[in-house]
Parts: structure tokens; C-alpha cells; sequence
């Protein structure tokens, strides 16, 4: 017998460009939805049924690649990937109306987060930021499932996040604050959250340069790597920046007594955090990781799914 699809609230906006497409009402309910997709999956598994998207990595991954590429199939649609520059080869615009024909959704991970409006601008089918220079909200989706599955809620938690006030970090303290979490950033001075980004946020957050002051009373502490994608021509430098930044066991000790460690991996133990953090019984990394998965399904539903008009 096959399963009724459940009916899936759709998204007002039509691209998932960045975290702030999504509503807070939005937020919660594909929450909500990535939970339901997580303990029951067979109920959606034709739910994208006919439906290909295309996958466009300017920049390597492993998890985001992989879990969008098994989300779609699990979903019952079928993935196309594309490794390369964007823009490069024929104008975006062009590349942009020539998916438009074939596929109903573009997934694209960049360099730039011009270049994944621009691909929203250009394509009337939804875009999907598989993460870029300025965001990675769907990294995000999935750190939120994971805290809601460890605490039971956000609400009145502390996110501490430490290290480099990248992309990683501006979506984190985007979720973070829309659901109610106290967020607290240490970072180098040179290498603090812009302030366009810190403007953002839904309530006052904690900006320090002392790791320790951003961890105390935590209940997430949460680091990723001191050279992103990109910035790698800095790596020495930023090793130098950054010594002070790293999370070790005495830094976490410092945190709340049920605090846990996070990290959107890949990491770099010896770096920004030890290998007794990462393998410690504090660490939910790949729940974290396998989170990707399910709140990915989640976004894919609320974007595409049969009842929405936009497709
Ligand atoms: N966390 C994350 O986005 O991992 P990948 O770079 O492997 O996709
Ligand atoms: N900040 C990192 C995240 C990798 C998932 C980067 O952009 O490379």
C-alpha cells in the first residue's frame, strides 16, 4: 500500500538563498518537518516523484554533496551534478535559463553569494545555497535539529560559537536568535563577524575576543575551521591569528556542565579543536552530520513539494 503523503507547508519565498528566506514561523515548521521526515521516511519517498535537480559545486564537500544528492533520491527525484566554476565557461544567465529547461531546482555551493542570486535571478526554478563566501543555512537547519533533539527546545539555551566569524557562523547566529538561543562569538579582532551580519540578528548577542568569556554558561560550544574554502592563500596566517581560538578540553570545561560540542566538519584536530573534544562523549558532530540529511529533505519538501505553486 502506499503511503499518503503528508500535506507540506510550502515556503512564501521561492529560492533558499540564504537563511533569512525562511520565515521564523517557516524555520519552526521545517523543523518540525525535518523531525517527521527523520523518524518516518517512507511517508515522503515519492514526495519529489519525476523531479530532477542539479547540483553545481564551485567547491569540494562531502557531506553537503552527498546528503542532497541522497535526500533527492530519497525523496523520489533524481539528482544531476555539475563540478566547476559558474559563470565561467558561458555567461551565468545563460547557464541559468538552460537548467530552467530541464530541471526543477539548482542546488549550487560558490565562491560568491552573488553568484547564487544571481542563478535565483536568472532561473524561475528554486535555488538552493549549498553554502557560500557569506552563508551556509543549510548547515544551520540541520545544527538547529540537532540541539532540538538534544535539549528538547532552543529556547533559553547559550550557542557559543568560537574561531572565525565566517559563513558558518553568521548563519549559526541567524537560527540561533530566531529561536530563541543567547548567541555569544569569539573571534580575532581582524577576524570578527561583519557588522552588516551582526545587524541581523534577531536579538543582542555577545561579541568578545576572549574565548572564554564567550563560552561561559554555554550549552553549545561550536567551532569550524580557521581557513574556509577560498582563503587559503591566509592559512599561515590565520593559524597564528587563531592559536588562542582552540577548542580543547579545558576551554569546554568552562562551558555549561551539559554542554555540547559541535562542528559542521570537515575539522582540523591540532586546530581549532583537539582530538579528545571531537571524540569526547560531548561531541554530537555526526548527528550533526546525519542531521544534514533529513533537514535538507525538509527544505527540498517545502520548496518543491506537488502542492507547491511554484513548480
Ligand atoms: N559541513 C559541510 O558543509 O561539509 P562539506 O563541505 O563536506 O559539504
Ligand atoms: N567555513 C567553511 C565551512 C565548510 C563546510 C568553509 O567555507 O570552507
Amino acid at each position: 500500500m502506499t503511503a499518503m503523503l503528508p500535506r507540506v507547508e510550502r515556503l512564501a519565498h521561492s529560492d533558499f538563498t540564504r537563511d533569512l528566506d525562511a520565515s521564523v514561523d517557516e524555520l519552526r515548521s521545517l523543523l518540525d518537518l525535518a523531525a517527521d521526515v527523520k523518524r518516518f521516511p517512507e511517508r515522503y519517498r515519492t514526495a519529489l516523484s519525476g523531479k530532477s535537480l542539479a547540483l553545481l559545486f564551485e567547491k569540494p564537500s562531502l557531506r553537503t554533496r552527498i546528503t542532497f544528492e541522497l535526500a533527492i533520491q530519497q525523496l523520489g527525484g533524481f539528482a544531476v551534478l555539475n563540478d566547476g566554476p559558474i559563470g565561467a565557461r558561458e555567461p551565468l544567465k545563460d547557464m541559468a535559463r538552460n537548467l530552467d529547461r530541464w530541471v526543477s531546482g539548482i542546488v549550487a555551493r560558490t565562491f560568491r553569494q552573488q553568484t547564487v542570486d544571481d542563478l535565483a535571478l536568472w532561473s524561475s526554478v528554486p535555488v538552493i545555497n549549498a553554502l557560500s563566501d557569506m552563508w551556509h543555512p543549510c548547515q544551520a537547519l540541520a545544527d538547529m535539529q540537532t540541539i532540538r533533539e538534544h535539549f528538547g527546545n532552543t529556547r533559553g539555551l547559550k550557542l557559543a560559537f568560537v574561531g572565525d566569524g565566517n559563513n558558518v557562523a553568521g548563519s549559526l547566529m541567524l537560527n540561533a536568535t530566531r529561536l530563541g538561543m543567547d548567541f555569544a562569538i569569539a573571534t580575532p579582532p581582524a577576524y570578527a563577524l561583519p557588522s552588516d551580519v551582526v545587524a541581523l540578528a534577531e536579538s543582542g548577542i555577545e561579541v568578545t575576543t576572549d574565548p572564554a568569556v564567550a563560552v561561559r554558561g554555554a550549552h553549545v560550544v561550536y567551532t569550524d575551521v580557521w581557513t574556509s574554502m577560498g582563503d587559503e592563500h591566509e592559512a599561515a596566517v590565520r593559524r597564528t591569528a587563531f592559536e588562542a581560538y582552540q577548542v580543547n578540553d579545558q576551554l569546554l570545561s568552562q562551558a555549561a556542565p551539559e554542554a555540547i560540542f559541535m562542528h559542521c566538519l570537515p575539522a582540523h584536530r591540532g586546530e581549532e579543536v583537539t582530538d579528545s573534544v571531537m571524540e569526547s562523549s560531548r561531541s554530537v558532530v555526526f548527528e550533526e552530520a546525519e542531521n544534514r540529511l533529513h533537514a535538507q529533505k525538509a527544505l527540498l519538501l517545502m520548496l518543491l513539494s506537488r502542492d507547491n505553486p511554484n513548480q
